[in-house]
């Protein structure tokens, strides 16, 4: 049940597939997948071309698509042409929050909804809960890597478990929490005792040379919760 999506945000970009797939091998569940446009966010990554371009060397390994940008429609697009498994975007930059969240389900991919940390649960209304497939925490502001996760980001998950757990009990429908920012193995296992059970790690991987050993610690945390 539990995911660990390594962000390539903290790769070495000059061999990006050779990257993923090593960290693949060592246990990846998803390969996170961070977009950032200078505008939405004060920083700018890689878009459509580049997840098209790693397709092959996540072979079975989904890509989720983080969109810290907009407009952000035709994106979505682009990123269901480019190959994308998962796609997150954040509400602040859509205008019609359900239109683009239906779009990404209209072509069979999953959706979820990105929401800062100064942003309230308040948007998870029932229409939104229904299209959603999972919901994206940020334990950091959006934008960079290596950031230091914000403590109180663990009250909100833990009430997010909740508003997930009631709607499941009135749908049968699982809505999954993930969490994004500043995660490393002394802090996982208390963010997975709030209730998150997808943890996107960045420098947390990609900063260690042993990343098999990096991951491996990760899991390790969660064993026994
Ligand atoms: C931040 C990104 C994160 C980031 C995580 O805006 O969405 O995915 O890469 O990196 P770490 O794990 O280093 O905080
Ligand atoms: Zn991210």
């Amino acid at each position: 049940m539990y995911k660990i999506a390594p962000s390539i945000l903290s790769a070495d970009f000059a061999k990006l597939g050779q990257e993923i797939e090593e960290v693949i091998l060592a246990g990846a569940d998803w390969i996170h997948f961070d977009v950032m446009d200078n505008h939405y966010v004060p920083n700018l990554t890689f878009g459509p071309v580049v997840c098209k371009a790693i397709k092959p060397y996540t072979k079975s390994t989904p890509i989720d698509v983080h969109l810290m940008a907009e407009p952000l429609d035709s994106l979505i697009e682009s990123f269901i042409q480019a190959g994308a498994d998962y796609i997150s975007f954040h509400p602040e930059a859509s205008k019609h929050v359900h239109r683009s969240l239906s779009l990404i389900k209209s072509k069979g991919l999953k959706a979820g909804l990105a929401l800062n940390p100064a942003t309230s649960l308040d948007i998870l209304s029932d229409i939104v809960l229904d299209e959603l497939d999972y919901i994206l925490i940020m334990s950091v502001n959006p934008g960079f890597g290596g950031q230091i996760f914000i403590p109180k980001t663990l009250e909100k998950i833990q009430e997010l478990k909740k508003i997930c757990q009631a709607y499941y009990q009135t749908t049968s429908r699982l809505i999954e929490i993930q969490v994004d920012g500043g995660i490393n193995a002394n802090n996982i296992k208390k963010i997975a005792q709030a209730g998150a059970n997808i943890f996107v790690a960045g420098s947390a991987i990609f900063n260690q040379s042993d990343r098999n050993q990096a991951i491996s610690a990760l899991k390790q945390e969660l064993q026994n919760i």
